[in-house]
């Protein structure tokens, strides 16, 4: 119902089953009908892009933009623009299917201790 209820373990879910691009689209600053939700879901998706750079993946697959219900063309075009970045990014390296992911040595993929 609101940006500001994306977490960023939704996130986190759909990008580790090997999704290419996440995009989440809320209410322009200011319009949120829950008042700071879409100021909250800007902190989320900050912090989440940062992690996302920490784990090696290119934080322009996940995207955050302002859309009002009544921006249907804005919607079309911030849409279109997304997937052909996500194509120029090429498949996730996480996806299963590609296997892009059994290329990494065992060892990169361990935590430190
Ligand atoms: S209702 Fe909160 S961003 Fe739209």
């Amino acid at each position: 119902m609101c940006s500001g209820r994306v977490s960023p373990n939704f996130i986190m879910d759909a990008l580790s089953k090997g999704v290419d691009g996440v995009l989440v689209a809320g209410c322009h600053i200011g319009d949120c009908h829950y008042i700071s939700g879409n100021e909250r879901a800007q902190e989320r998706i900050g912090n989440t892009k940062e992690l996302l750079t920490m784990l090696g993946l290119d934080d322009k697959r996940l995207r955050l933009e302002w859309i009002s219900a009544s921006e249907g063309k804005r919607f079309a075009e911030v849409m279109t623009k997304f997937v052909d970045e996500i194509k120029s990014l090429g498949p996730s390296p996480l996806n299963p299917a590609n296997k892009i992911i059994d290329q990494v040595p065992k060892e990169e993929l361990e935590c430190p201790q």
